[in-house]
Parts: structure tokens; C-alpha cells; sequence
């Protein structure tokens, strides 16, 4: 049986799992990779340790239940259903035979179903409604949940602000959120505490070439030439990320929109940092895309939204991103009002970290550049702006570039 009541459970299976994550870590920081000098060493540990131990009083997970090492510290349907086994083997007799990551809080999709987690991941996050926003069939409703993946944590300190909304300015605020959200404690965290979290977390990074590029950025130095040698093919998808992805995935850290192709005015003016790319569902009319359909899609929920400029707007959205949580993703951007907007990810470390996007409904890195080559041609030809198409001949060394190099 499950057993969601165990509010202590220092003796619990996983706890032993993930406490057996943590040594290699504590090895890393004493070769120097989380810093060099005793001190850098001595925080990064009490942060490893307090990242990787239940919090006290809480609901015996902590934050590496759900951000696993092995997964670029983020979760995998693979992780998930290892660990979902072993609950299920585990002799029933046995009081111990808890996992914490099986929590009703936030990790099933109705009582004792935790289809969405052991399929895709996906996690529950009851995200407030601001007061421009109701839930169309529950008008009184004062939230909304919505099912998104445990983010890779890798490059933070260029990152921020955080959340697949962008609604947590800091690291520390962030891991406040997350006791309250998914921990359950009703002890309040230290703010040494929370820096030592934060430290540790700055220090994470999903390659030794994504920590170069770093050490150089805090230096205020050029980003160094990471890539390893390319072959020919990799060369020319590199070539082709540039062109059709790199200027969303924009910057050393990635994540900065350089150009804006997708809503006039197409000079600069309006990149707006959320963006629309089609992944919750459904499509816009007009919109195919491999990664929608029965299998991927999620359930929906109607919206009313109130706009700026007067009047009200409906949508059937599986979620709506930052229209949620953010005034500024309701203007209008080029005079098209815009929803379903979401942060752009950093994209390190993103070959050990599949599925992919918020809903982790690309299974593969090729599942992803087919859905972008299906929203490129949907922007260019039905929506008539001049994003280029993206040819059935750049998928493969796109794919082959991205491989070899993040
Ligand atoms: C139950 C699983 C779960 C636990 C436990 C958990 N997280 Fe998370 N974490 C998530 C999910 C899901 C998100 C994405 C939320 C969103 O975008 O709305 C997230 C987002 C984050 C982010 C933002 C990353 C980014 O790139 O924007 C950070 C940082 C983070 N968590 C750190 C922590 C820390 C620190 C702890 C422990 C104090 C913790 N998490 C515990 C599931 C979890
Ligand atoms: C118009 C801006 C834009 C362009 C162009 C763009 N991306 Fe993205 N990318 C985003 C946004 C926004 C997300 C998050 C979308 C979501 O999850 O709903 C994202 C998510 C991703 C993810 C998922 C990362 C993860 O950790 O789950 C990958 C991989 C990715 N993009 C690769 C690419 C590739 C490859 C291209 C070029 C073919 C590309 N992107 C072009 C904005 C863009």
C-alpha cells in the first residue's frame, strides 16, 4: 500500500537512494569543480547535504527526490518508474516501503493514479489566478493546476528569473516556494539555509564546457570556444542551429531572444522573453506537429481572459504559461495577443535530460526539431511572416550537432 501520511520517515527506502546520490558529489567538490578555495568547499558541501537530505518536518522528500544527478537534475520518466517498481516490489509487510516522490500533494492525476508522473514526469504546480484570468466552467476558482516537467538545473546564475514562467527572481525565493509547494514542511527554512541551496545550485553545471563558459562570464571575459572537434556534418548543423535556433536560444547562456520572427514588428523593438513555440495544446488552427495528438496531449481548461485594452479573450489551453503570472505577457507584442507563452530553456546538458519541452512531450532531440520544422513552415505560410522554413535536409546534422556538442 501507499502510504502518503508518512510525515518522518527517516529510515525510508529512497531516502537511503538518494543519501547514495550524494557521495560522488561530495567527491566532486573536494576535487574543486563547485570552487577552489576551503571555504567555496565548505559551502558547496553544506548545500549538497541540505539538497540532498529530507527537510525536517516536511513530507520526507528533498529537493534531489525530484531534481535527480543521474538526469541532469531533473526527473526522467525512466527514474520515475525504477522507483515506482521498487515501491510496487517491496514486501508489503515491510512498514519502511515508502517512497516520498509518491505524494497526493502534487505528483498524481486523481487518487492513487500517478499515470502523468510515470509516463512523462510530469509534475502538479497550482499556479494562483491573478484577477485578469478565471477559470471559464469555475469562475471562483483562485487557482489553476497544470502538469510540467522538472527542470535540468545547469548555468542558474545567468538564468534567472526562474520557473518555466519566469515568476521567482531568486534562487533562495525559489527553494522557500518549493519546501512550501512540494516539501510540506511547516518549519520554516533559515536564510542560511536557503543560501547554502543556492549556492550549491549556482555552482551546478551540465558540462565541463557549459562551466568554462561560465567561469569566463563572471570574469566578464568572452565566452571560450567549448566545442569539441566537428565533423563534417556536425559543422554544417551547427551552421544551421545558428540560423534557426540560436537566435531564441540566443547569448552564452542560451536563453536570450536576439530576433524576433514570429510577430511583426520583425525590427528588434519587440523580442519579447516568453515565447509561443506550440507546444501546449491545442494547435492554432492551421498547425500540425507530430508531438500533438492522441498520446501527447493533455487534458485542456477553458480561460477567461480579460485584455488591456477592454473586452475578454477565451482559451482552451492544457497551460497557458505566463499569461498566468506575468502583466506584461498580456500586452499585445506587434499588435498579436499572444498565449501559451513560456521561459526559453538553457540548453546544456539537454542529451541526458530527455523528454523534452514544459510538458515533456518530445520524446527525442529529432521529435523536437520535426515539431519545430512544423511550427516554422505553420508561422511562414499561415501566418505569413518571414520566418524561413527549415528544409528536411538540415534535420539530421542539426540533430548530429546538438548531440555531439551540449
Ligand atoms: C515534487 C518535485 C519537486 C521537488 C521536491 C522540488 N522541485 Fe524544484 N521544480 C519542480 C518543478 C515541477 C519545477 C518547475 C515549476 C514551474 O515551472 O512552474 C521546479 C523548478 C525548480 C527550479 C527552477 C529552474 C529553472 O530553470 O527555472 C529550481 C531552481 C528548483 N526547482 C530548485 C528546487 C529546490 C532547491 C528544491 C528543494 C528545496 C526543489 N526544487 C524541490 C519540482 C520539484
Ligand atoms: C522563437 C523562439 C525559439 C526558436 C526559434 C527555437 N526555440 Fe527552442 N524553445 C523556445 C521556447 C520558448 C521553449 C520552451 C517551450 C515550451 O516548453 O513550451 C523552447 C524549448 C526547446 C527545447 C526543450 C528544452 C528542454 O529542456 O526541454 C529544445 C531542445 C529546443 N527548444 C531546441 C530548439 C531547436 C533545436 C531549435 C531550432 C530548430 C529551437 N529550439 C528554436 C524558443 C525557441
Amino acid at each position: 500500500m501507499l502510504n502518503h501520511q508518512v510525515a518522518s520517515n527517516a529510515m525510508s527506502t529512497s531516502r537511503l537512494s538518494e543519501f547514495a546520490l550524494l557521495p560522488p558529489i561530495i567527491a566532486a567538490i573536494e576535487r574543486g569543480e563547485f570552487g577552489s578555495t576551503a571555504e567555496d568547499k565548505r559551502r558547496a558541501t553544506t548545500g549538497a547535504t541540505n539538497f540532498f537530505a529530507p527537510f525536517p518536518g516536511g513530507n520526507g522528500r528533498s529537493c534531489a527526490t525530484c531534481h535527480n544527478p543521474n538526469d541532469g537534475y531533473s526527473l526522467s520518466p525512466h527514474t520515475v518508474e525504477a522507483r515506482w517498481r521498487r515501491l510496487q516490489e517491496a514486501p508489503r509487510t515491510d512498514p519502511r516501503a515508502d517512497d516520498p516522490l509518491f505524494r497526493n500533494i502534487d505528483a498524481d492525476d486523481g487518487k492513487d493514479d500517478y499515470t502523468l508522473l510515470r509516463t512523462r514526469a510530469l509534475i502538479k504546480v497550482r499556479v494562483p489566478l491573478p484577477p485578469r484570468v478565471r477559470l471559464t466552467d469555475a469562475p471562483n476558482a483562485t487557482h489553476v493546476t497544470v502538469s510540467r516537467a522538472v527542470p535540468a538545473l545547469s548555468g542558474l546564475q545567468f538564468t534567472a528569473p526562474y520557473q518555466q514562467d519566469r515568476t521567482i527572481a531568486t534562487l533562495e525565493e525559489q527553494a522557500r516556494a518549493a519546501l512550501k509547494a512540494h516539501m510540506q514542511s511547516s518549519v520554516e527554512p533559515t536564510p542560511e539555509f536557503l543560501e547554502s541551496i543556492a549556492y550549491f545550485e549556482r555552482q551546478l553545471f551540465a558540462n565541463a564546457g557549459a562551466r568554462r563558459v561560465a567561469a569566463a562570464l563572471v570574469e566578464g571575459l568572452a565566452a571560450p570556444e567549448v566545442d569539441p572537434p566537428l565533423t563534417a556534418l556536425e559543422k554544417q548543423g551547427k551552421e544551421k542551429f545558428e540560423l534557426f535556433c540560436g537566435k531564441c536560444h540566443g547569448g552564452a547562456a542560451q536563453v536570450k531572444n536576439l530576433e524576433n520572427r514570429i510577430f511583426p514588428p520583425f525590427d528588434g523593438t519587440t523580442n519579447p522573453v516568453s515565447i509561443n513555440v506550440g507546444v501546449s495544446n491545442p494547435l492554432p488552427s492551421g498547425m500540425t506537429s507530430e508531438i500533438h495528438g492522441i498520446g501527447f496531449d493533455l487534458p485542456t481548461q477553458r480561460f477567461t481572459i480579460d485584455l488591456p485594452a477592454g473586452g475578454s479573450v477565451q482559451l482552451l489551453s492544457s497551460d497557458p504559461g505566463t499569461v498566468l503570472t506575468d502583466v506584461h505577457a498580456l500586452e499585445t507584442v506587434g499588435g498579436n495577443q499572444v498565449f501559451n507563452r513560456f521561459d526559453i530553456p538553457q540548453l546544456r546538458g539537454i542529451n541526458d535530460t530527455a523528454p523534452y519541452f514544459h510538458d515533456h512531450r518530445a520524446q527525442s532531440l529529432e521529435d523536437v526539431v520535426r515539431h519545430y520544422q512544423r511550427f516554422f513552415a505553420f508561422i511562414n505560410e499561415v501566418r505569413g511572416f518571414p520566418l524561413p522554413k527549415i528544409p528536411d535536409e538540415d534535420v539530421d546534422p542539426m540533430v548530429a550537432y546538438m548531440r555531439k556538442v551540449f
